[in-house]
């Protein structure tokens, strides 16, 4: 059975101007201990989806389509069960680590709450086991950081922090929404170092989402690209990087920064995401697109399987595998 299977999902939000479908018809899936990475420039959808699967979507969203979680519907659940499994199960992480530490509480004090709650640990014990939560995020001195407040920590530090309250529980699924977007790039790498280490440890399936492609290299086994709240193209880790079929996974690749381009300016894909509202007839991604063809303005290409575990959403012929289109 696979840890996670999400099918047909659909977000969408009810606004003055009309309906806005912030996520269209998702699928993918995630095996025990694997990672997927959700990649697309922002306003692609990609924290919605993760939102709807924890249950946290705005008053004015509804979701359709199936998500089940080792066999279990996860949509649309009751509060109750969704503190349940959120607490226990699924665990999720942000980019500014403050929108889930309280300001005003010592983090030993927040980390030994969680556990006190969900683990019906007693005070020394949770005191304990946070301590070595801390150890394993690797934060110096975690005795002495227990009876510090968030403000005291450095960014690196408070996403350390954030990491360790996401593991107390041991979740099956934690999903990272940008988690080293607001971090300096040398901080960035060694979040994404510690995650890899923590996944093998906690045997934990990670969704690591980001608009950096470059971020899920080391991390991901596949890779989902969202745009306008479709994916674009799905495949390993591998396929993605090495044989992008769709223009926008090509874009998006040309824009990471590598070694040997350090100080070039890096070509960004002209133009920015549409607007969800005045969405064009047929592919999303046709403005931008410089294999744009009458068929793109006609109906959006549909997602097609084009090869084992491959999938892509483009009219344009794919022709060579060097990651630039002849
Ligand atoms: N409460 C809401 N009402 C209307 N539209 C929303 C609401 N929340 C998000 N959206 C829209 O959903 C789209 C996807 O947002 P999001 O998932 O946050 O993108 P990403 O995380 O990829 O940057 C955005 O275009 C955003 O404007
Ligand atoms: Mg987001």
């Amino acid at each position: 059975m696979k840890l996670l299977e999400v099918q047909d999902l659909e977000v969408k939000f009810a606004t003055p101007e009309g309906d806005v479908v912030a996520v269209n018809k998702l699928n993918f899936s995630l095996d025990k201990g694997q990672t997927l990475g959700i990649v697309g420039e922002s306003g692609s959808g990609k924290s919605q989806t993760a939102f709807a699967l924890m249950g946290l979507l705005a008053k004015n969203g509804q979701i359709s389509g199936s998500a089940k979680f080792a066999g279990q519907e996860i949509l649309n659940l009751p509060e109750q069960q969704l503190n349940h499994i959120r607490a226990e199960q699924i665990a999720m992480i942000f980019q500014d680590p403050m929108t889930s530490l309280n300001p005003y509480m010592k983090v030993g004090v927040q980390l030994m709450e969680v556990l006190i709650k969900h683990k019906g640990m007693s005070k020394q014990e949770a005191f304990q086991h946070s301590v070595r939560m801390l150890d394993a995020v690797k934060m110096p001195e975690a005795k002495k950081r227990m009876s510090m407040y968030p403000h005291e920590f450095s960014g690196g530090m408070r996403q350390r922090v954030m990491i360790a309250m996401a593991l107390l529980c041991q979740p099956k699924l934690l999903i990272a929404d940008e988690p080293t977007t607001a971090l300096d790039v040398t901080v960035q790498a060694q979040i994404m170092a510690l995650l890899n280490e923590l996944k093998a440890d906690f045997d934990t399936s990670i969704i690591m989402i980001t608009h950096d492609l470059g971020v899920v290299a080391g991390i991901c086994d596949s890779v989902l690209v969202m745009y306008a709240g479709r994916t674009m193209e799905y495949g390993s880790v591998r396929d993605i990087f090495y044989q992008p079929t769709h223009p926008y996974t090509q874009g998006l690749l040309k824009a990471i920064p590598r070694l040997d381009t350090q100080g070039e300016t890096l070509p960004t894909i002209p133009g920015n995401p549409p607007n969800l509202l005045r969405l064009p007839v047929g592919c999303p991604f046709q403005q931008r697109c410089g294999f744009v063809s009458e068929q793109c303005q006609q109906a959006a290409p549909e997602l097609i399987e084009f090869a084992a575990g491959r999938q892509r959403a483009c009219f344009h012929s794919f022709t060579n595998t060097s990651g630039s289109q002849s």
